[in-house]
């Protein structure tokens, strides 16, 4: 099987538009934990915070060359030697191909490799039950259950915390990596 080619980059001002029409889609957005129609304005005043905050990082994920959605890192936090991280993939069309192993794979190796922190967590609504799953396959356990935590169109959900120790990490690379060997990508 012949892997996908995935990089992911930094984003920069040219992506402003391309993320708030991403973040509007609602195959995006039915993830998230706010659905309403993202305004320019309100796009804009989140753009600029985002980019000048020094606690969070962007990517555009590019497959083939063509960019295909976003992953972050959120509360990087020194003292506490972790951060959080999201990721998504805007069009359906591009999902279940091996991309979002990758930059599970790449987000992981970047947190405890490159940043030299120790921990890595995020938070996803219980009924994303695939993208949780995916998680725990990469050696996150779940840390938490936040009940009643987010309210979406007009609902209560429930949210599950997961947490990477880079200890976890030390356990489940093999494993993961070989996964990836798997799909084709070809993994140092
Ligand atoms: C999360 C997301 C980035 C995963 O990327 P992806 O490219 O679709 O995932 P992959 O193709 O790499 O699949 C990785 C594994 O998850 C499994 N998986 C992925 N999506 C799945 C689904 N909807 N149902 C069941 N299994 C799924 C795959 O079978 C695969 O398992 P394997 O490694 O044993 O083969 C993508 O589905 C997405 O953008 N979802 C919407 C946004 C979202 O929910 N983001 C997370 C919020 S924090």
């Amino acid at each position: 099987m012949s892997a996908p080619h995935v990089v992911l980059r930094d984003v920069g001002e040219a992506d402003r538009t391309r993320l708030r029409d991403w973040r509007n889609l609602p195959d995006v957005s039915r993830w998230m934990y706010s659905d309403h129609e993202i305004s320019p304005a309100e796009h804009d005043r989140w753009f600029d915070a985002a980019l000048a905050d020094p606690a969070r990082r962007y990517w555009i994920i590019e497959l083939d060359g063509e960019p295909v959605g976003l992953a972050n890192l959120a509360d990087i936090s020194r003292e506490h030697r972790r951060c959080a991280w999201a990721y998504y993939l805007a069009s359906p069309a591009v999902r279940g191909k091996g991309v979002g192993a990758f930059v599970e794979f790449w987000m992981i190796e970047h947190v405890f490799g490159v940043l030299g922190l120790e921990k890595l967590w995020c938070e996803v609504l219980i009924e994303n039950e695939a993208v949780w799953k995916l998680h725990e396959s990469f050696g996150f356990r779940r840390e938490a259950l936040f009940r009643r935590h987010v309210w979406k169109g007009g609902e209560p959900r429930d949210v599950v915390g997961l947490g990477l120790l880079k200890d976890d990490w030390a356990q489940a690379r093999a494993a993961s990596r070989e996964r990836l060997i798997q799909k084709g990508y070809a993994i140092a």
